[in-house]
């Protein structure tokens, strides 16, 4: 990775925890809790990473998922990926999770979020990272259960920014949700909504309209739909893009064909991030890199993605200033005063 990209100060908005479970882990946590997996080696594992599309990949991110049981468990993989994203140049990171993904399976919804929370903490002191976690309904299960899953997570509400809306996006419409969304943000949670990755247009409207969202993650079929990309500039409605996930689960055939720079163009707040780095190939900083060589990116459309980022966080104006003053001392090519900024 270039100097500068490793350098600049970004933010990650969209980037799944579990997704972060790297094969070396997943084959530790197995032996460690006696879950069995049909992989014995970090090669093996590698060699089902061939997606074909969005659910190929939630199939085999699901089953890996059942690794994770402890707190413990739950520490390790964030801290892990704290630190990498923060050797990657990450001065906040807002990080969604899927409880359902757990409860389902018996672990205590207190158990997934004290582990996180834990990192998170960790990372603070260790890292001098910014971070805050957002609670992601899976759209695959019933509007019931979400609901059910935020009540469950209300007496953690203290350790929650947001919540999310992922999994298998073509016929689950944010619309199915509009209940728990209503009552999370009844609860001062913020709002980000998985859509137009590869479901219609009509799921980014509902997503604001309807759900209240504040971001939009991932976002590319919105481009199909020019009085949807007016709405999304004129508000500056976030996207949060992940340019090696579309890659992977082909949304686009090749990085050359990807729309960021059109998306840049049209004046709609882009940011890049790493959606599920483990399986994805490629961390934050990798998708910069990559995206930069395909795309001809220059420094300065990059630093303005790292500005778009900051400005999508869910910090209070002051913070995000803090970080936006960081990143301006950084591309002026001033070094940093005394107080770290
Ligand atoms: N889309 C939908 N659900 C997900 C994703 C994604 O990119 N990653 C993890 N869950
Ligand atoms: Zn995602």
């Amino acid at each position: 990775m270039t100097e500068f990209v490793k350098g600049l100060p970004k933010a990650e908005l969209h980037l799944h925890i579990e997704g972060t479970l790297e094969p070396d882990l997943m084959l530790a946590l197995g032996k460690r809790n006696g879950v069995p997996l049909s992989y014995s080696s970090v090669s093996e594992v590698e060699a089902a990473y061939e997606f074909t599309n969005l659910q190929s990949f939630l199939d085999v991110y699901y089953e890996a998922a059942r690794t994770l049981l402890t707190r413990q468990d739950f520490f390790d993989l964030t801290f892990e990926y704290l630190e990498r994203a923060s050797a990657d140049g990450v001065a906040r990171a807002e990080i969604f999770f899927d409880p359902q993904t757990h409860t389902e399976r018996g672990v205590p919804i207190g158990t997934v979020i004290g582990g996180i929370s834990d990192a998170l903490d960790a990372a603070t002191e260790r890292l001098g990272m910014s971070s805050g976690l957002i609670l992601c309904f899976l759209r695959h299960l019933p509007a019931a259960q979400a609901m059910a899953t935020l009540e469950s997570a209300l007496s953690y509400r203290h350790l929650l920014l947001g919540v999310g809306l992922d999994s298998s996006e073509v016929g689950h419409p944010p619309g199915d949700f509009a209940d728990v969304f209503a009552a999370a943000r009844d609860e001062g949670l913020r709002v980000a909504v998985h859509a137009g990755e590869e479901g219609p247009p009509q799921y980014v409207w509902e997503a604001l309209d309807i759900l209240g969202a504040e971001r939009i993650d991932h976002g590319n079929r919105a481009l199909e739909d020019a009085a949807l990309v007016n709405r999304l500039v004129v508000d500056q409605v976030p996207l949060t893009v992940c340019p090696l996930s579309n890659l992977k689960l082909q949304v686009v055939r090749r990085l050359e064909d990807h729309p960021l720079r059109d998306m840049l163009q049209l004046g709609l707040n882009v940011s890049i991030n790493s959606d599920d780095p483990s399986y994805f190939g490629g961390y934050i900083g990798a998708n910069y890199e990559r995206t930069q060589a395909a795309l001809e990116l220059s420094d300065e459309e990059l630093a303005g993605i790292a500005r778009n980022s900051m400005k999508a966080t869910f910090l209070p104006e002051e913070e995000k200033q803090v970080l936006l003053d960081r990143l301006d001392v950084y591309t002026s090519g001033r070094r940093p005063v005394a107080n770290g900024l």
